[in-house]
């Protein structure tokens, strides 16, 4: 499936940046937004559950429906792409990992210092305030997809607790903006995976890198806007091409 060729470019990177999406947590079990039939954006409405006026409009529903989101990953494990993800830092000098998703499997197989451009379903604050709320330990009790549940309050002000995701129409943190360009511009290789490329401004940073010269990597089952912009385009899932690589680079290293 690899050439020597391709292997051994990997193998010289300096800097690999590996950017994921939705698709790259889909064999844990955490469904995608927009593929058929699974996708939550098929069945849920974004401008409700993703935007501060739908958050204020009816914010049970909000909360309750992220709550939901959380209790799946917190039951879910990362799969046998999140961990070559994690092995593949003892085949290159650096290793950047950005993702989209909200969730914490990247950390939990092993990668380190992960950008989260979307922010995290761990993370919530207060919606006034900005100050941070700290979860009681444990798993609480499954809500249902569309269970109101209301949100704590904040501890400082009183204000709602809202979920640590960024929403449409809020821009990203700038810190974590311009750690993931930084990347992008300075890496060798870099790696989207399990990504529609729809969503702006995340979907820049494949494009970005292969304009400062890395060569462009994508790992996904279904066409995207980045089709004709990768050199290596690996049709499938990550949960089977991200370990046979891993597998090669031993053999070759
Ligand atoms: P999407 O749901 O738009 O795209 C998921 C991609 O993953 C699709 O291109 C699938 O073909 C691919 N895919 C599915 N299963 C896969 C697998 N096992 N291996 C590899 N690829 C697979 O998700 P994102 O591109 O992440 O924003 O969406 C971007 C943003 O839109 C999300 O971060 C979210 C959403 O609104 C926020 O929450 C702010």
């Amino acid at each position: 499936m690899f050439t020597e060729d391709f292997l051994l470019g990997l193998l010289r990177a300096k800097h690999i940046v590996v950017f994921t999406g939705a698709g790259m947590s889909a064999e844990s079990g955490i469904p995608t937004f927009r593929d058929a039939q699974t996708g939550l954006w098929e069945h849920y409405d974004p401008h409700v559950l993703a935007s501060p006026s739908g958050f204020l409009a009816n914010k049970a529903l909000v909360w309750g429906w992220y709550e939901w989101r959380r209790m799946q990953v917190l039951k879910a494990e990362p799969n046998a792409g999140h961990l070559a993800i994690a092995d593949l830092m003892s085949y290159s000098e650096r290793l950047t990992v950005i993702t989209q998703n909200v969730d914490d499997l990247h950390e939990r197989a092993g990668n380190r210092g992960v950008t989260h451009l979307h922010g995290s379903l761990h993370k919530p604050r207060c919606f006034d305030c900005g100050s941070p709320y700290t979860f009681p330990v444990g798993i609480p009790d499954e809500p249902a997809g569309s269970r109101r549940l209301e949100p704590p309050n904040c501890s400082l002000c009183n204000g709602p607790i809202r979920p640590g995701v960024v929403w449409f129409g809020e821009p990203l943190s700038s810190t974590d903006w311009n750690t993931a360009e930084k990347a992008a511009m300075e890496c060798d290789v870099f790696f989207s995976i399990g990504t529609s490329s729809l969503v702006w401004p995340a979907s820049q940073l494949p494009e970005r890198a292969v304009l400062h010269g890395a060569k462009l990597i994508q790992i996904n089952p279904t066409p995207t806007p980045l089709d004709s912009k990768a050199h290596y385009h690996f049709k499938g899932n990550v949960g089977e091409i991200m370990p046979a690589l891993v597998t090669s680079l031993a053999e070759i290293f």
